[in-house]
């Protein structure tokens, strides 16, 4: 079985800020290799807590997404009781998948399309065709499968663990990369209202969407716009690559625009220090949050193949922002252009990863050393998952 190399813990650096000896990256076939996909769809994404739904978007009891989550469909609802439900999208009869909809709605229960079993929105099975004929069916038994929840920044986090790991493991990683959460929580996200949603298809192993979004030695390259807002990053240095530090707008910048121009309201609980600033965060596996005054860019990754991942992106801002109707595009356009031209990139390097002379992968320049930590966390997870 294939078996993605492993990276040292951390990296080595001299005083000249070199690293002693240079990092490769993970080998081409990581990206590639449905095996290690499955491996990874097994021992990350349905082992840890995984950010499925935005809780707004179930505005009712009723109301439904359906998201994959590693190899299963999941199905996302509230109950009448207002609290979110999560369940295995599987009817429990013969199989047939739920629901079919990526979103809807339903009055007040789920009802299976190939011989109408019927589930409430507590996943409890309510009605079956001739189930009084048929005694040795309990309608408790074969309700729907339940899945853990926990909502957290506005958002519905899901794990599909048989015995979940306490959602605190989810915040204690952030506090050990950004010292607290106290930065990421002072914007009120759960307050907040969309104002724009955007859903990319990458063509990509989703490794390489979260290494791109870790590094900034391309923004010089690639983002003309956001280096205009953002000076600094022309030099090539990340904002995360600092514990908690945010990136300061260039002086004639007015707000993180398209093109610099005055931003809207700010978004109440943003300090004084955290004002003219931008923050990129990343909540492992599969979330990347982008933090100005004015609004939060919320990314989440659905990855679906070695080769392809789904990309929602929300942008959120202040109610009164989106009540009042203000235009926003300006805004969106900015960070649009940047997922766009870091999807690109992304989108160039996928298919090179089945490339003989990438077989044994490419090297990290100091700048993006701290890719060696994502890589080390990738393999601790496969390496837990494995039979000894
Ligand atoms: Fe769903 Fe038969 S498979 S009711
Ligand atoms: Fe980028």
């Amino acid at each position: 079985m294939p078996d993605p190399r492993r990276f040292p813990e951390e990296c080595p650096v001299t005083s000249t800020g070199l690293p002693e000896s240079l990092i490769t990256t993970l080998p081409g076939s990581s990206y590639t290799d449905p095996e290690i996909f499955a491996q990874e769809q097994e021992h990350i994404f349905e082992a840890m807590w995984f950010c499925a739904v935005r809780s707004a978007d179930l505005a009712r009891s009723g109301v439904f997404r359906t998201v994959q989550v590693g190899r299963e469909s999941i199905l996302v609802t509230r109950a009448r009781d207002n609290s979110v439900r999560a369940f295995f999208n599987v009817c429990r009869h013969r199989g047939a998948k739920l629901c079919t909809a990526e979103a809807g709605e339903v009055k007040r229960a789920f009802q299976c399309p190939y011989h109408a079993w019927t589930y409430d929105l507590t996943g409890k099975l309510v009605a079956a065709p001739n189930l009084t004929k048929m005694p040795d069916v309990g309608r408790t038994e074969y309700g729907l499968a339940a899945v853990a929840t926990h909502e957290w920044l506005g958002y519905v986090w899901v794990c599909l663990a048989e015995n979940p790991p306490p959602f605190d493991e989810v915040v204690r990683d952030v506090v050990a990369r950004l010292g607290d959460t106290k930065s990421i929580e002072r914007y009120g996200i759960e307050d907040l209202d969309l104002g724009r949603r955007i859903v990319y298809d990458v063509k990509a192993n989703w490794k390489l969407i979260v290494e791109n979004f870790m590094e900034c030695y391309h923004c010089a390259t690639i983002h003309p716009e956001l280096t205009e807002v953002l000076p600094e990053f022309a030099d090539g240095y990340a904002a995360q690559y600092y514990v908690g530090h945010g990136a300061e707008f260039g002086s004639e910048v007015k707000g993180f625009t398209v093109d610099g121009s005055e931003g809207l309201d700010r978004i109440p609980g943003v300090t004084e220090d955290q004002d003219r600033r931008y923050y990129a965060i990343t909540v492992r596996p599969q979330v990347f949050v982008n933090l100005v005054p004015d609004h939060v860019v919320f990314h989440r990754m659905y990855p679906v193949a070695a080769d392809r991942t789904i990309v929602e992106c929300d942008w959120l801002f202040h109610k009164h922002v989106v009540e009042s109707g203000k235009d926003v595009s300006r805004s969106v356009e900015l960070f649009d252009r940047v997922n766009r031209q870091d999807f690109d990139a992304c989108e160039r390097c996928q298919p090179a990863m089945s490339s003989r002379l990438y077989a044994k992968g490419g090297v990290l320049v100091p700048s993006e050393h701290h890719i060696g930590a994502f890589h080390a966390f990738v393999q601790e997870r496969l390496d837990a998952g494995r039979p000894r």
